[in-house]
């Protein structure tokens, strides 16, 4: 199974029609091309050129509101704390700060923005295997809700640090189930292999020493086995190492009194069948009946990728041996994912296609043959000067992009209804090199 992540099984590529039919926020009209929510594309690729990310307000709002109810309806108590990482935009944070989610931070720099963005400290989760001796003491001096403890080195310096502060944190300790997420290796982190976590065995001891060290309030266990998952089992072979572990800690009557469960719920970036919240909902419910305990959850793939897109414009068309190669401006520094995952993302020109449709590599302009967004996938009618939109991603695109070959990073928008606003300006080239120093003696 470690092999692609988003898996192309054998059913041949889905259409440009289906692509927009599965996306409720993507529509193409005669006159204006391709829209995302009432905004035509066109209109943001001729303001701000390509490459350029755009996200759909509206399409967060509803996830997050289809996210939340799925959870009501199945009677979990659960609050969502939203995985910074996935896109760390403080439009983003702002708007998801404002529906009520809380936030799963991993750095001081993720700290500070999700403060920064007016998320409640008490409201943020502060996770990740190499935090700093300064990063934490910020996140306690801050009032931080939760901090989920990767190991006993750790949780030993978090109580001095606390201590030294006349502060006490509130930790979780993160759990390895030693559980195979079966997604891609790359971001699997419930394996008994991987950096991440404490082993379950023991778990039990180390939460007992917590509980009588100075400067640290045990409130619970945490868990996150990975990202990408595209099947309920690895989440309920989890929560029961989880549900089995809070019941022993309650049974020794140490005090417990939240599970943080994580995020990890996968997307359909072709066209492969994927877990609903509400089936995630079924599977908290089933594991934790009667353990009355506080649940968290921190997911950022499942609330972020559908809601964006990266435009990009054919530079040109090169003939190829096996097929022809569709350059275009945007390159593995904007969108790394199908470099670094093999992910499969929809490519769908602006304006309605035309001619036969035929396999082409659909490329990016950088000196290496990993900067491929697509390969043999049929298309129809992109000429030079074409513009396309590279769907899903709205999570893990732009926070990963670089400045590789001296390409700026790609300017941002965000649209809500028929309104829309530049959310970060491509910055000028001289910004490449404006913080580097030359030494006098060059
Ligand atoms: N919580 C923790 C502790 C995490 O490490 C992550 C993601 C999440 C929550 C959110 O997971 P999500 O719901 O987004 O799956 N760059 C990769 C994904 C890396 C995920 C890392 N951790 C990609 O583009 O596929």
């Amino acid at each position: 199974m470690h092999g692609t992540l988003d898996a192309p099984s054998l059913s041949p590529d889905p259409d440009e029609a289906e692509l927009i039919a599965a996306r409720p926020f993507l529509s193409r009209s005669a006159l204006d091309g391709l829209l995302l929510e009432g905004v035509p594309l066109a209109a943001i690729a001729d303001a701000l050129g390509t490459p350029t990310y755009v996200y759909s307000a509206g399409t967060i709002r509803a996830r997050y509101a289809a996210f939340t109810e799925a959870l009501a309806e199945a009677g979990v108590a659960a609050h969502v704390h939203y995985a910074v990482k996935a896109n760390d935009h403080l439009a983003v944070l702002r708007l998801l700060g404002g529906l009520g989610a809380g936030a799963d931070v991993v750095s001081g720099g993720e700290l500070a923005r999700a403060l920064v963005a007016g998320i409640p400290p008490e409201r943020i989760v502060f996770s990740g295997v190499g935090k700093r001796a300064e990063e934490l003491a910020r996140a306690l001096e801050a009032g931080i809700g939760q901090i989920n403890v990767e190991s006993a080195e750790e949780l030993f310096e978090l109580s001095e640090i606390a201590s030294g502060l006349g502060l006490t944190a509130k930790v979780a300790l993160r759990v390895n189930p030693d559980i195979d997420a079966r997604t891609h290796a790359k971001i699997t982190t419930g394996l008994a292999q991987n950096k991440f976590g404490i082993p379950a065995s023991d778990i039990p001891a180390l939460y007992a020493r917590a509980a009588a060290m100075p400067g640290i309030a045990p409130v619970g266990l945490a868990l996150h086995i990975g990202s990408q998952i595209l099947s309920l089992a690895p989440f309920r072979e989890s929560f029961a190492v989880l549900g089995a572990l809070g019941r022993a800690l309650r049974a020794e009557g140490l005090p417990l009194s939240r599970l943080d469960c994580g995020g990890g719920l996968g997307v359909s970036y072709r066209n492969e069948p994927a877990p609903t919240p509400a089936g995630l909902a079924g599977a908290l419910a089933g594991a934790f009946r009667g353990l009355e305990v506080e649940l968290l959850l921190e997911p950022g793939r499942w609330l972020l990728a559908p809601a964006g897109l990266l435009l990009a414009s054919v530079v040109r068309i090169k003939p190829g041996s096996e097929r022809p190669f569709v350059v275009l401006d945007a390159g593995m520094n904007d969108l790394i994912r199908p470099a670094l995952y093999e992910a499969w993302h929809g490519i769908v020109p602006l304006a309605p296609a035309a001619g036969p449709v035929g396999p082409v590599d659909i490329v990016g302009p950088i000196c290496e043959s990993a900067d491929t967004f697509a390969t043999a996938r049929p298309m129809a009618g992109l000429a030079p000067g074409a513009r396309v939109a590279i769907l899903d991603a709205g999570a893990y695109g732009r926070v990963m992009g670089s400045a590789y070959n001296a390409r700026p990073c790609a300017a941002e928008a965000m649209v809500e209804g028929e309104r829309w606003a530049v959310i970060r300006p491509r910055p000028p080239l001289a910004a490449l090199w404006e913080d580097e120093r030359v030494p006098d003696w060059l």
